[in-house]
């Protein structure tokens, strides 16, 4: 049975809903084991012994969250060359705009010459005070949708082989 793992971080819980979300959707599939992994718990063993990945961090200062940095910072040189191929897709939770941390995950993915077989999803909290920021997140139904949906769509194509 193929393997999906998804890390995530999250301050204010946005991302964790995503996270949750995907895996639901993956989980709808047949053929295919979730494994859901909060970015401080994710060990580099959890990125070899996947098949495909699902990263999913907040934008905070223009960057990915430094929890999400520290588990690429623990498992990259662990896994270099050892997962070359394999499919990936990232999801931002972002106030507003969410661009540079996507672009930081996929420049380590291309590191780690992963395959980026979907766009990369942002979901915009319009976070942009600081009482807005610090709140706790609720996402709505029609982005956790959409997060649902590309949890379904990798669990799909990795337990397919389409990959
Ligand atoms: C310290 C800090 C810095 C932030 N910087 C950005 C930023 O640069 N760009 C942005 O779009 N949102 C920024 N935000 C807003 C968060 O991305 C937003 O609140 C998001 O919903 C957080 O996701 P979470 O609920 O999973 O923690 C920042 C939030 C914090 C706490």
């Amino acid at each position: 049975m193929k393997k999906l793992l998804i890390v995530y971080h999250t301050m204010t819980g946005g991302t964790r809903q995503m996270a949750v979300a995907a895996a639901e959707g993956a989980r709808a599939g047949e053929d295919i084991e979730v494994c859901l992994r909060r970015a401080q718990d994710a060990r580099p063993e959890d990125v070899l012994h996947a098949d495909g990945y699902l990263f999913a961090t907040p934008e905070n200062l223009g960057a990915m969250s430094g929890m999400m940095k520290d588990f690429f910072d623990r498992s990259y040189y662990a896994a270099l060359d050892r997962i070359n191929g394999r499919p990936y897709a990232s999801m931002i939770c972002a106030g507003s705009d969410g661009q540079n941390a996507l672009r930081q995950i996929d420049k380590i993915a291309t590191g780690w010459r992963l395959n980026c077989v979907a766009p990369g999803l942002i979901v915009c909290t319009d976070a942009q005070t600081p009482e807005r920021i610090l709140a706790p997140k609720v996402l709505g139904e029609e982005d956790l949708r959409r997060c649902r949906d590309l949890g379904e769509a990798l669990g799909a194509g990795l337990a397919l082989g389409v990959f």
